[in-house]
């Protein structure tokens, strides 16, 4: 499976947002990571379509958005709107989820499940077949710059293995927590599509970007 790395933007210099986010691109990232947060889902407000709208127009990365917000079918049409190419949903946050997955494939893009550190995989077995991809947090959502929670790898590990056994390959991501040093732990257990804030966005971006890039285009 393409191994590929998705900068989360939450951990980026607002104020020269544009000029960091194409250090990324250049760098080869495919993605960009966009976390949306309430307020309710999570104790934290992040940012929202504007932003949304003015980094569509800058770039051809994947805009891979992550809701974390309470009842997120009221909003993903706008996003939808504003350029998202993939919408991933928290399993703690929808009541109707099968219905929001439909709705947001009804809007003509990928669809995601996540879920936080104390949901288990086996949550997930009703919609494996129905979403493209599974995030599994790997830190409490709502902020960056957390230490990686070790029970992540069996759970990321459980789920591959409950898609091996459908016969299904699909996206598996992973978000919080991730850097240089444990990425190849987290590919190891089956994830395929990795989450980094400070990883990219502390010290040098493009240098950061390019060494992620390495380690996942020479992964066996
Ligand atoms: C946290 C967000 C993450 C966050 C990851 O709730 O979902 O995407 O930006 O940041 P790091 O990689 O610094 O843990
Ligand atoms: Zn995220």
């Amino acid at each position: 499976m393409e191994k590929i790395l998705a900068p989360s933007i939450l951990s980026a210099d607002f104020k020269i947002l544009g000029e960091q986010i194409s250090e990324t691109e250049k760098a080869g990232a495919q993605y960009i990571h966009f976390d949306v947060m309430d307020g309710l889902f999570v104790p934290s407000i992040s940012f929202g379509m504007p932003v949304l709208s003015s980094i569509r127009s800058l770039t051809g990365q994947t805009i891979d958005v992550h809701m974390m917000v309470s009842e997120p079918v009221r909003l993903v049409e706008n996003f939808v709107k504003c350029g998202a190419d993939i919408l991933t949903v928290h399993y703690e946050a929808c009541s109707e989820l099968k219905e929001d997955i439909d709705f947001i494939h009804s809007l003509g893009v990928k669809a995601g499940i996540s879920i936080k550190p104390e949901t288990p995989v086996e949550a997930l077995e009703p919609y494996l077949e129905q979403a493209d991809m599974f995030l599994v947090m790997c830190v409490v959502p709502g902020f960056g710059g957390q230490t990686f929670l070790p029970g992540s790898i069996e759970k990321i590990g459980r789920l591959r293995g409950m898609l091996r056994e459908r016969g299904m390959e699909k996206d598996i991501e992973v978000d919080g927590g991730i850097h240089h040093s444990n990425v190849r732990e987290v590919l190891d257990a089956g994830a395929n599509v990795i989450v980094a804030g400070s990883a990219v966005y502390r010290g040098d971006i493009r240098d950061n970007t390019q060494r992620f890039m390495e380690i996942l285009k020479n992964y066996g």
